[in-house]
């Protein structure tokens, strides 16, 4: 949140904990009958379930501690939902209390994918099933599911909104563009940057579009921490260093958060806003596109998320392992073993289709009618 504060300002924080109350409120998550009765085969209907959540670097985060606090009650279990302000030793201590406290289930949005290896082997050596949520478990054979919206998706999304966008405000190419991904500690972000060059590399080898900066690798344009402020610098570096008089047509920015830092670093150089990409549909990012400074997020309803990992949960307490929710065995190898997946499905939003995006997001709903 401070880190958000010194990019957006106090108000935008305080919108953010504001809408991420009523937003959880609307939500009626869970899907919970609030068993009670005990189980046969998986374990008791009342037991403490873990909820390991990374530090707030997007609005996601915050919205999903109330709604696991309140679907996982509402559902009959004990929750114990953390999160790790403080870094990868606070997560991996705050995984170790959860096996402590005898947790049946740890559901685990890692800090770091690659760091938590000890933790997921001790939750497995003690019962406890191990979800990987959001974010992949890299390299241990210890996690035994991930639920998250396709990613590859997500990145494909964005590279085709960016295209779009571009395309839409001036016809013909060549463009100028920039690229950014998301933090290299975060598995989700190298699958992010990959899903969005399945759609721009062909358009890079034709010559459609220009990277000004030539940096076009994933090492290149990495921002560490998700941090905005991390974003911002490195805009204003690449405007400095290459848009002195060329024109930036589009960023491909990998969240919401990146995509309003970026915006501001274009807006403080006195350049035109670009074509940005986002992901989140955080509540200043919607305001943002019907304003027509941010180009497109994409909607992955936390509410949907967190409901259906409740559900996996309810299956593994009646003791159906694998969960049927389980849709994909292929695609998410973590080095160790390929992890069997929940996948939901991302739809991409922009100032064209919000209403009909956001028809079941009150909040979101409600900023787009404002907007008119
Ligand atoms: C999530 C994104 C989020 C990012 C930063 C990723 O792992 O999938 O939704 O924007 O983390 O918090």
């Amino acid at each position: 949140m401070r880190l958000i504060a010194k990019v957006v300002g106090v108000t935008a924080v305080a919108a953010l904990a504001l809408t991420g109350c009523g937003r959880a409120a609307d939500s009626g998550s869970g899907g919970g009958s609030g068993s009670t009765g005990g189980s046969s085969a998986g374990f008791p209907a009342n037991a403490t379930i873990g909820v390991a959540l990374p530090q707030k670097t997007s609005e996601n985060w915050v919205l999903a501690e109330g709604l696991f606090n309140d679907g996982l009650k509402q559902a009959g279990f004990t929750p114990d939902v953390q999160f790790a302000n403080g870094g990868v030793s606070e997560q991996q201590n705050q995984i170790q209390a959860m096996i402590t406290k005898q947790a049946k289930v740890i559901v685990i949005g890692a800090i770091d994918g690659a760091q938590l290896g000890t933790q997921a082997k001790a939750a497995k050596d003690s019962g406890a099933t191990v979800i990987a949520y959001d974010r992949l478990l890299k390299n241990t054979p210890d996690v035994d599911y991930y639920i998250a919206y396709d990613n590859r998706k997500v990145g494909q999304l964005q590279g085709q909104a960016l295209l779009d966008g571009m395309k839409a405000k001036k016809p013909n190419g060549p463009y100028n563009i920039e690229l950014f991904a998301g933090s290299p500690d975060d598995a989700n972000a190298q699958v992010f940057f990959d899903g969005a060059m399945d759609v721009l590399k062909p358009k890079l080898d034709d010559g459609t579009l220009k990277v000004t900066s030539g940096q076009t690798s994933f090492n290149q344009v990495v921002t560490q921490g998700w941090k905005a402020e991390n974003a911002q610098k490195r805009m204003d570096t690449l405007l400095s260093a290459n848009y002195a008089s060329a024109t930036l047509d589009g960023v491909l920015s990998p969240n919401d958060t990146l995509a309003r830092a970026i915006i501001t670093s274009v807006k403080a150089g006195g350049k035109p806003i670009p074509i940005v990409t986002g992901q989140d549909s955080e509540v200043e990012s919607v305001k943002s596109i019907m304003a027509g400074e941010q180009y497109s997020t994409i909607n992955k309803d936390t509410r949907a998320l967190v409901a259906d990992t409740i559900k996996m949960v309810q299956a593994l307490q009646k003791g159906q392992a694998p969960p049927p929710g389980i849709n994909d065995t292929k695609q998410y190898n973590n080095g160790v073993k390929v992890v069997p997946a929940q996948l939901l499905t991302p739809v991409i939003v922009t100032k064209a289709n919000a209403k009909e995006a956001y028809a079941n997001d009150p909040t979101l709903l409600a900023i787009v009618n404002a907007a008119g």
